[in-house]
C-alpha cells in the first residue's frame, strides 16, 4: 500500500530550525482569495511539492539504483533535500527501506500523469499499465517488516504460525506479487497463494516471482478473492481493500474466514481518510480512482465482527501513510 508524502496536500513555508538551519515545513493553504490569482497561488504553491517528490524520487532512485546522479543534478538535488533535512537519511538508508517510499512517490506521480492525459478513462483502464501495477506493489515491500515488528506481536499466536513449518499466507490481489515475494523472504517457512482477476498482472508475478527464486512457495491464480474455495487452509489472509469494491470486499472478508485455519489472522488493509479535512478528501479521492473501498469511521470492524471473527481490533499503518489495518481472528 502506498506511503504517502503529503505535500501535494499542503503549501510550504520556511521556517528556522534549532540549528540554525531553514527547513521546510508544510502548512495548510488557508484563506486564499477566490479569484484567478488566488487559484493561480494555490497551484504554484503545490507545484513546489510536486516538484519536491520528482526531487526527492530522483535521490532515492540513485541511491536503490546505486547509480550517481551527475554531479550539476547531486548538487541541486542535495539542497532540496537540505531544505527537508533528509540528506543523512536518504544516503544512509538501505535500498531495501528506499524503495518502498520512493515507490509510493511513483504512485502519486504516475497516477497524476494518468488522471490528466486520461481524465474519462474508468479506473479500471487507468490502472493497467504494467509501470503503475510495478509502482503499487513495491509499496507493499515494506509490509513484512511492519507487520513482524509492530502487527503481529499484537495478534496472539501470529508470529508463532508465520515461523510454524507449513505456515500459508493468502494474498487476495497479488498483484504483481511484491508483497507475497517479500513475506516469503521475511518468514524462510511460509508458502502464499496469490489471487488476482488481472491475467496481465499475474504475468508481472511470475516473473518477479522467478526472479526471486521463489516460484517453488508461490500459487498464482487467475480470480477473484470472494471465489475461493479454500477451507482451513491459510494462518493470514491479507486484503487490499483500497483496491478492491465494496461489495466484493465485503464477500472477501466472509470467504476468508473459511479460507482461514482456526486462529488464524484476517488483515484488511484500508485507507484511513484521518481528521485532516483536505488529507481526508484526497484520500477518498484517490481510494474512488483506484476503484476501491472507503470504510468511514467503524464500518470496518463492523464488517469484521458480522463476519464472525473475533479478537477484532485497528492497528495503524506505517508512519505518515493513511493506511489502517482491522485485524480479526477466526475463532477456534
Ligand atoms: C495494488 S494491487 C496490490 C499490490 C500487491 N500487493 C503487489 O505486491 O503487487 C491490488 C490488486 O487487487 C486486485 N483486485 C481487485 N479486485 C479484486 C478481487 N475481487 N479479488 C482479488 N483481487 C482483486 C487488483 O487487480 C490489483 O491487482
Amino acid at each position: 500500500m502506498p506511503v504517502q508524502f503529503c505535500t501535494g496536500m499542503y503549501g510550504n513555508r520556511q521556517s528556522s530550525k534549532p540549528g540554525g538551519r531553514a527547513r521546510m515545513e508544510l502548512t495548510k493553504i488557508q484563506g486564499a482569495s477566490h479569484d484567478i490569482e488566488g487559484l493561480r497561488t494555490i497551484v504554484a504553491r503545490q507545484a513546489i511539492s510536486a516538484n519536491a517528490l520528482a526531487a526527492l524520487g530522483l535521490a532515492m532512485e540513485a541511491r536503490v539504483q546505486d547509480k550517481p546522479l551527475d554531479s550539476d543534478t547531486a548538487r541541486r538535488i542535495e539542497a532540496v533535500l537540505g531544505e527537508f533535512g533528509v540528506s543523512g537519511i536518504v544516503a544512509d538508508a538501505s535500498a531495501a527501506e528506499l524503495a518502498p517510499v520512493l515507490a509510493g512517490i511513483r504512485v502519486d506521480l504516475l497516477s497524476a500523469v494518468k488522471l490528466l492525459s486520461q481524465p474519462s478513462a474508468d479506473g479500471e483502464t487507468r490502472r493497467l499499465e504494467a509501470s503503475m501495477r510495478q509502482a503499487f506493489g513495491d509499496v507493499s515491500a515494506g509490509f513484512p517488516a511492519l507487520l513482524k515488528r509492530s502487527i503481529a506481536p499484537q495478534l496472539e499466536g501470529l508470529l508463532e504460525r508465520l515461523e510454524a513449518p507449513g505456515a500459508a499466507f493468502l494474498d487476495i490481489g497479488v498483484g504483481v506479487g511484491v508483497l507475497s515475494v517479500s513475506m516469503l523472504r521475511q518468514w524462510p517457512n511460509l508458502r502464499a497463494v496469490g489471487i488476482d482477476p488481472l491475467p496481465d498482472a499475474i504475468a508481472q508475478a511470475r516473473s518477479n516471482i522467478k526472479a526471486a527464486g521463489l516460484r517453488h512457495r508461490i500459487e498464482l491464480r487467475i480470480g477473484l478473492g470472494q471465489e475461493i474455495i479454500d477451507e482451513d487452509a491459510f494462518d493470514l489472509a491479507f486484503v487490499p481493500s483500497a483496491f478492491i469494491p465494496d461489495p466484493q470486499v465485503r464477500a472477501i472478508v466472509a470467504r476468508c474466514r473459511t479460507a482461514l485455519r482456526p486462529g488464524g489472522w484476517l488483515l484488511l488493509a484500508m485507507i484511513n481518510p484521518g481528521p485532516d479535512a483536505l488529507g481526508a478528501a484526497l484520500a477518498r479521492f484517490r481510494t474512488t480512482l483506484w476503484g476501491g473501498t472507503v470504510f468511514e469511521n467503524g464500518e470496518a470492524e463492523a464488517l469484521v465482527e458480522q463476519c464472525g471473527y473475533a479478537d477484532t481490533r485497528l492497528l495503524p499503518g506505517p508512519a505518515g501513510a493513511p493506511i489502517t489495518f482491522v485485524a480479526g481472528r477466526k475463532p477456534g
